[in-house]
């Protein structure tokens, strides 16, 4: 397991060194959730238009390494964007990762940008 969980680390705007292009505007449901892959990771992008914001978190659910999270439900709890799984439904914040069911697990977030209509998510690797 933390194997697993330490090729996933949240990567904080200001330590992103890589900015993948992950595609366009529109490559990207509103709400809900596309999945790339950078090098070996599988990332969920969301384009969360409600709010006008876009997160990147690891794909795989750190509660059985399914990877799922991209297919989960956007939603916000006191304020706080968040994805819950669609397995078994424990909700991750999408700003630091956390777990908000207060369970040990955690996920790695990304910071994301858009430039002229193109996405990018940020890596230190
Ligand atoms: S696999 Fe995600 S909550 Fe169980």
């Amino acid at each position: 397991m933390e194997e697993i969980l330490n090729q996933y680390q949240t990567v904080q705007l200001k330590d992103a060194t890589t900015w993948f292009k992950v595609g366009t505007v529109d490559d990207f449901p509103t709400n809900r959730g596309g999945c790339i892959k950078y090098k070996n990771k599988q990332i969920a992008i969301f384009n969360f238009a409600r709010r006008n914001e876009w997160y990147a978190c690891q794909n795989a659910c750190p509660h059985k390494m399914e990877m799922v999270l991209a297919r989960g439900m956007t939603g916000s709890a006191d304020d706080i964007p968040k994805i819950a799984c669609p397995m078994h439904k424990k909700t991750f914040s999408l700003v630091d990762g956390s777990n908000l069911n207060g369970d040990d697990f955690k996920i790695a977030t990304y910071p994301v940008k858009v430039i002229e209509n193109e996405v990018f998510v940020g890596f230190t690797d």
